[in-house]
């Protein structure tokens, strides 16, 4: 009897419709009175992610590397201590530093399963096909979720270690980060593990270049937000017309990323029944990347019940890489 290499398996939290309505309830909250605000997980549409991807790609742009350079480094390592056989990574996007973890894992014999989660559900499909392909021995479980509301939706049988890579934990408010990371650490089970990568506080000049790169890769990363209300709620925004600002908030340790107003607008947004008048130099706040410093950001994973076991920094000091441990 032939037996086929089966394939990835999806879990989709995220219909379509309940999309819609979540984004249209976004925008009439975030246009519907100042500051003016969008949250960022509508930036990940198909465009979104494919410029991100280049975001990451850009020399201006340290993190990739910085992350990619310890796990690398250190990839047996985590392998050895955790023993995890499933790693579940939030936020994958393209999984393409998860290979080295996943190369270490497969290697100790004892990885059964990867779950890869995310918002986007067309590079969660690519990822996990590739993924399967590569691991032929592995299930390769994809979730298309938001990871702030479906954690409670993650598998917790076996040994899981959970990855939250790339700094996208910073990408969070100060309260939702708290309840996403209490979230965690109240639906993982004693023994379970989380791998969770930071950006550090840095001289401003290099947070300024990695967050508005001379080639506008990034400026056109945030002004995707207002493409994507044109095209699903019918929005007239005329995206052209706004500037890409990347300003360091030095009291919360952040980078805040919004968009400008170049001359006064009158948008509508049909699909929201919304009518806005933006003045001149007005600003929409797009998103913000938080900075870290390590005893700060362990204390925060620590107060949500996990123990922190390693702590791990690049060669320059850029980013860090925390293991925490469940109990
Ligand atoms: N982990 C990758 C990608 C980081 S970019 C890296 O380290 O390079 C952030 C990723 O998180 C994107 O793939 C985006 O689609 C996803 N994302 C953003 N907000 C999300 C949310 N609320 N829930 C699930 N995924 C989200
Ligand atoms: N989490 C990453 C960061 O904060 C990725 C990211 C999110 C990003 N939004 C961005 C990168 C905007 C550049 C521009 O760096």
């Amino acid at each position: 009897m032939h037996v086929s290499q089966p394939g990835p398996t999806f879990d989709v939290h995220l219909d379509p419709e309940w999309a819609r309505g979540a984004l249209i309830d976004d925008v009439r909250r975030g246009l519907g009175r100042r500051p003016l605000r969008l949250p960022p997980r509508w930036l990940y549409d198909e465009r979104g992610s494919a410029l991100f991807d280049r975001i990451t790609r850009l020399d201006e742009y340290y993190p990739t590397e910085a992350e990619r350079s310890i796990l690398e480094r250190e990839a047996d390592r985590i392998a050895a201590i955790t023993g995890a056989d499933t790693i579940i990574e939030l936020g994958s996007g393209t999984s393409d530093k998860t290979h080295t973890l996943l190369g270490a894992f497969d290697a100790t014999g004892r990885l059964q399963r990867f779950v890869p989660f995310d918002v986007s559900e067309p590079f969660l499909r690519d990822a996990a096909d590739a993924l399967n392909e590569r691991y032929p021995n592995l299930h390769v479980h994809g979730v298309v979720g938001d990871f702030t509301l479906h954690v409670p939706h993650l598998p917790t049988d076996g040994t899981p270690m959970v990855a939250f890579l790339g700094s996208t934990i910073g990408n969070l408010y100060v309260e939702e980060r708290r309840a996403f990371l209490a979230m965690l650490g109240d639906h993982l089970p004693s023994g379970a593990w989380l791998l969770l990568g930071v950006d550090l506080v840095k001289p401003v000049d290099r947070l300024v270049a990695a967050y508005d790169d001379p080639h506008g890769v990034t400026a056109e990363f945030t002004r995707n937000a207002l493409v994507v209300l044109n095209r699903e709620l019918g929005a007239d925004f005329d995206v052209e017309a706004f500037d890409h600002i990347a300003l360091w908030d030095p009291l919360h340790e952040r980078m805040d990323l919004r968009l400008r107003a170049n001359g006064e607008h009158h948008v509508r947004v049909p699909g929201a029944e919304l009518d806005l008048e933006l003045a001149d130099g007005e600003e929409i706040r797009i998103e913000i990347s938080t900075k870290f410093r390590i005893p700060s950001i362990t204390a925060e994973v620590e107060a949500a019940g996990f123990r922190t076991r390693q702590v791990w920094t690049d060669d320059r000091g850029d980013v860090a890489l925390l293991l925490s441990s469940v109990g």
